[in-house]
């Protein structure tokens, strides 16, 4: 896959339910564009992992398919997006996921909360995933992730080579402890009623673009691609 580091691509905000496809797309775009995906869960899964601060005020929140709230999801958000690899660009897998965050994005955008202003900083382009309900479920619960590198797998749409291991470094596959059956129906909850309005809030500002996400995997890669070009054409 072809490459790019010479533009400034900019925040791309990646929108849709559980399962929809962020986090595949998301590592598509990192290794075209090369800007880091930064997945909110990601990180917090990680904090949960290593029995963080963070980590521990999340954990019961996340296995009951709750939202994490927003003071602690702020400076980790506001200190992720102050590193100097998101300098060219981002993509954001998993934020905002309330309008509050939405605003709360845009005003950190503006550089308000910066102490050095950064003027080339533009806004995000928004790209919301829809998917059927039903291949939703099938792809949760078919999704398998491996725990060294990260990459995905799912049971029915993309098995590896070998039952359960990872294609890249043969470690063992896991099923994420929110993608249990009773966990699947109040994370698509918190989706309809507490990240629905982040899709209207963008598609108000005029920075929502709408993706197929029922398409082949590298159907929807070749939308986005599109979609990115087109922005920095
Ligand atoms: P998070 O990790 O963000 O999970 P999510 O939004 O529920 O999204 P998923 O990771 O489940 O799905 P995805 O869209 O990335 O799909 P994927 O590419 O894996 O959040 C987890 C939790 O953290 C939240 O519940 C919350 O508690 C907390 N949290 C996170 N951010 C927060 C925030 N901002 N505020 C508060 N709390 C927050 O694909 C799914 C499967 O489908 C895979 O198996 C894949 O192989 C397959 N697949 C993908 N695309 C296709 C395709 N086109 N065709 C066929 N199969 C496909």
């Amino acid at each position: 896959m072809a490459q790019e580091i010479s533009r400034d691509i900019g925040p791309v905000v990646l929108l849709g339910p559980p399962g929809a496809g962020k986090g595949t797309q998301a590592k598509r775009i990192m290794e075209k564009y090369l800007i880091p995906q930064i997945s909110t869960g990601d990180i917090l899964r990680y904090n949960v992992a290593q029995a963080t601060e963070l980590g521990l005020k999340a954990k019961a929140v996340m296995a009951r398919g709750e939202l994490v709230s927003d003071d602690l999801m702020y400076p980790m958000v506001r200190q992720r997006l102050s590193q100097p690899d998101c300098k060219r660009g981002y993509i954001l897998d998993g934020f905002p996921r309330t309008a509050a965050q939405a605003q709360w994005l845009d005003v950190l955008l503006e550089d308000k909360l910066f102490e050095n202003p950064r003027p080339t900083q533009s806004w995000p382009i928004v790209i919301c995933l829809d998917v059927d309900y039903n291949e939703l479920l099938l792809r949760i619960t078919g999704r398998r992730s491996c725990p060294t590198c990260g990459r995905i797998y799912n049971v029915h749409f993309q098995p590896p080579r070998n039952d359960e291991v990872c294609d890249l470094d043969g470690t063992k596959l896991v099923t994420r402890n929110d993608d249990r059956l009773e966990v699947i129906q109040p994370r698509l909850k918190a989706y309809q009623e507490q990240t629905a309005p982040v899709v209207d809030y963008y598609q108000r500002t005029g920075r929502l673009v709408w993706v197929n996400g029922d398409l082949p995997m590298d159907e929807v890669t070749g939308q986005i691609f599109r979609i990115l070009e087109a922005r920095h054409s």
